[in-house]
């Protein structure tokens, strides 16, 4: 509360919220290893994080062209909108992951910039993040790594012997990294962090910004309220690693466990899990969203994948989904699914 009228575009007026700001990209920068080069910009989500890196990379690189896999966020749609650029699909291979051979086939000398996921919108996936960072590195290609969701779950699915590859800047080719708070961080909406790699990119895309406090002002957007990076950086200093830690591994006994329910059913799963998001195979995914949720229960279908999507977040308790099984098995039986 006592943030909210503070001014996170004017840091000189508001030294408290520029303070607790560098403590929080601090923390982030921790967490993802970030050199001591780097910088941290924060951002209202995973669709500023990659419009940001974006950016960079197109005015770095003076090219349009960004290659990205098929499972990438419609939030680069916008971008192409916006900033005049091109998207040129990778496929992904049967594990839903971009297919590095497909990769190399489709760089060129317009490529602005690779993108990895590092937990797919729909399923969770990682791409093979170290083998893009080889490539990118040999070809002098800005690497963005879109780790909206599984910033805050790979570190510690590593911390709990999960085998996960790496994905943060201990690879050298990767050059940005969009982590969201406000997903699996567990902090408020609106908050994620844009980190790069080189703090001077900042300068690609500053302008002079004569009125306020500081000379110039990097990135999208001006006024914004400083109260929910005082919110994130409270739920930091609250879990701190360990508790971020604890929180990952219940969720992922949480997915186990529905895993296994979800199976004893006789239904089958798109893939085996990364982190907590489960696909569950459907013949008619719309029909059965609509019937859930007209029984009060909110899943996301995925038509292209024919399955719905399941977020085992945080909150999501073993008696929850001891609930949601038998309407679950219910529906399908209703709709022919069983
Ligand atoms: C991988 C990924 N990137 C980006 C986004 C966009 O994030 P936001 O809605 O916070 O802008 C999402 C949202 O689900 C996502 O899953």
């Amino acid at each position: 509360m006592r943030f909210l009228e503070t001014n996170l575009g004017d840091p000189e007026l508001c030294p408290g919220t520029k303070e607790i700001e560098s403590r929080y990209i601090a923390f982030i920068s921790q967490l993802l290893h970030a050199p001591k080069t780097s910088a941290g910009q924060i951002v209202s989500g995973g669709t500023e994080g990659n419009i940001t890196a974006m950016w960079i990379a197109k005015q770095l690189s003076g090219k349009k062209e960004i290659l990205l896999p098929t499972s990438a966020h419609f939030s680069f749609q916008k971008i192409a909108s916006l900033m005049d650029m091109k998207l040129v699909e990778v496929p992904v291979t049967k594990e839903y992951v971009m297919d590095v051979s497909q990769l190399k086939k489709k760089i060129r000398k317009t490529t602005a910039a690779v993108v990895g996921l590092a937990g797919s919108t729909e399923l969770g996936t990682i791409d093979p993040i170290p083998e893009l960072s080889e490539i990118c590195s040999d070809e002098h290609i800005f690497l963005h790594v879109d780790a909206a969701f599984g910033g805050f779950v790979i570190p510690f699915l590593k911390k709990l012997h999960y085998k996960v590859p790496d994905f943060d800047f201990l690879l050298k080719g990767v050059c940005s990294i969009s982590i969201d708070s406000h997903k699996m961080g567990y902090a408020a909406i609106p908050l994620g962090t844009l980190m790069i790699r080189k703090k001077q990119w900042l300068g690609s895309i500053s302008v002079d910004s004569p009125y306020i406090s500081s000379e110039k002002q990097a990135g999208m957007l001006g006024t914004r309220s400083g109260a929910p990076v005082a919110a994130a950086y409270a739920v930091s200093q609250y879990l701190g690693f360990e508790g971020y830690k604890q929180m990952v591994q219940s969720c992922m006994d949480i997915t186990q466990y529905a895993e296994r329910r979800i199976g004893k059913l006789g239904l089958s799963l798109v893939l085996k899990p990364t982190m907590n998001v489960i696909g569950v195979k459907l013949k008619k995914p719309s029909l059965m969203v609509k019937k859930l949720s007209e029984q009060g229960w909110r899943v996301n279908k995925v038509e292209r994948l024919s399955c719905i999507r399941l977020v085992l977040m945080p909150q999501i308790t073993k008696q929850i989904i001891d609930e949601f099984i038998p309407v679950l098995q219910k529906t399908c039986e209703e709709v022919g699914e069983l």
